[in-house]
């Protein structure tokens, strides 16, 4: 057979490549502690599964999902919007109900960038984000984001020809892997740079309810961006539902219509009684029990990297401490901690200048984390 030339533009994905090493040297008798991947450990709320169980026993509920997502769900994202940012959304028009904000964000792409587009991509940032770029056909701009700039884009650095050109640019606050909140007024200078050449300007949001210091601010809050931006949400973090699958893409009408379409052209929706519980964890769930745990994980975490000597800069949000390699080679400090029985993420996956750093995520629990930390401290001692 011949495959489409656009396979050899896209790496296989990152963690898949990682589990298999994971899962190959347990095989083999290693006890390793992986502290790469980000996949929360902590249960769903109750409630939450047995609205799902209740709404499983209906014979109705296993008929086809509305498309765009059901009235309910979308009125319930709506609700959050006015409560939590105080922005008023159409839920028929400017909300959709996807499955989960990993291929809702790379469809973003599919509905937007022509072939020879740029794509604006933050590097450290989720992988999925460059992909998109890849994957359709455009170019894939990186926008490095350094500790001396506070893990800020710097978007007056980005060439005149690349900006022209520039049709998605995708930004993440509270920030993976950097732990870091967009300041106030951030995201209005960031839609301002997106006006004049018509930049769609997309905000991950996936970490909103998981925040220590400061504020996690929606790009819907600034009234230049609501035609511009869309911003994305999941259940997978906040809520612990990350094997659920489900998210929300809210914003621009244009853009959630032009989302809609690609969308109902390639899945189903998302199964009813997953919407339902959804629901009933956007209304019900109280976050700050869980921030409080991550809280107290990263604590734990950051006095422990530092007393092995390690340089990070304090994350305020989300589930991650982004370590700077102490010889600036990310590869290296990750085989050795492989080595040592800890797996941690190299920065090389989240970005071409993010190979001096590695990932360590905070959703384990404090024993695993513990005992993996021990562990890459005894590496440090040796590098
Ligand atoms: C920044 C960011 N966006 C999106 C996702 C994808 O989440 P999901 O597809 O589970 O909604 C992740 C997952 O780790 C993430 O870190």
């Amino acid at each position: 057979v011949r495959l489409a030339s656009r396979i050899n533009n896209l790496e296989p994905y990152v963690f898949e490549t990682l589990g298999h090493r994971i899962a190959a040297l347990r095989a083999q008798g290693h006890n390793i502690v992986d502290l790469g991947i980000s996949d929360p450990d902590l249960p769903p709320n109750s409630e939450v599964i047995a609205r799902l169980a209740g709404e499983a026993r209906r014979p109705a509920a296993h008929r086809y999902p509305p498309y765009a997502g059901t009235r309910a769900l979308r009125q319930a994202v709506a609700d959050w919007y006015q409560e939590r940012f105080q922005v008023s959304l159409d839920p028929e028009h400017e909300i959709l109900i996807t499955l989960g904000s990993k291929e809702s964000l790379v469809h973003l792409a599919l509905a937007v960038v022509n072939p020879g587009d740029v794509v604006l991509a933050p590097d450290p940032g989720y992988p999925a984000y460059a992909m998109a770029g890849a994957l359709f056909g455009a170019e894939t701009h990186y926008l490095s984001l350094r500790p001396e700039h506070g893990f800020l884009p710097r978007l007056d650095e980005v060439p005149d020809q690349v900006r022209e050109r520039a049709r998605l640019l995708y930004l993440n606050y509270p920030n993976n892997p950097t732990g870091r909140v967009a300041p106030p007024g951030a995201w209005a200078e960031w839609a301002r740079w997106c006006q004049p050449q018509g930049t769609v300007l997309v905000s991950d949001l996936a970490y909103a309810d998981i925040v220590f210091e400061g504020r996690a601010a929606s790009v819907l809050e600034v009234p230049e961006a609501r035609d511009l931006a869309v911003e994305s949400l999941t259940w997978s973090k906040g809520h612990s539902m990350q094997g659920w699958r489900v998210g929300a893409l809210a914003g621009s009408h244009q853009i959630i219509e032009a989302v809609r379409r690609v969308e109902s052209n390639i899945n189903a929706g998302v199964f009813l009684p997953i919407q339902a519980a959804a629901e009933t964890a956007l209304r019900e769930d109280h976050p700050e029990a869980l921030r409080d745990r991550y809280r107290r994980r990263r604590d734990l975490a950051v006095t422990m990297l530092r007393a092995a000597g390690f340089r990070l800069v304090t994350p305020e949000a989300a589930v991650y401490c982004w370590v700077a390699a102490p010889d600036g080679d990310g590869d290296r400090l990750a085989e050795e901690a492989l080595g040592a029985g800890v797996a941690v993420t190299p920065g090389r996956a989240f970005g071409p200048s993010s190979r001096d750093h590695v990932r360590i995520s905070l959703t384990h629990s404090r024993a695993e984390l513990q005992e993996g930390l021990e562990r890459l401290a005894r590496v440090a001692a040796l590098l």
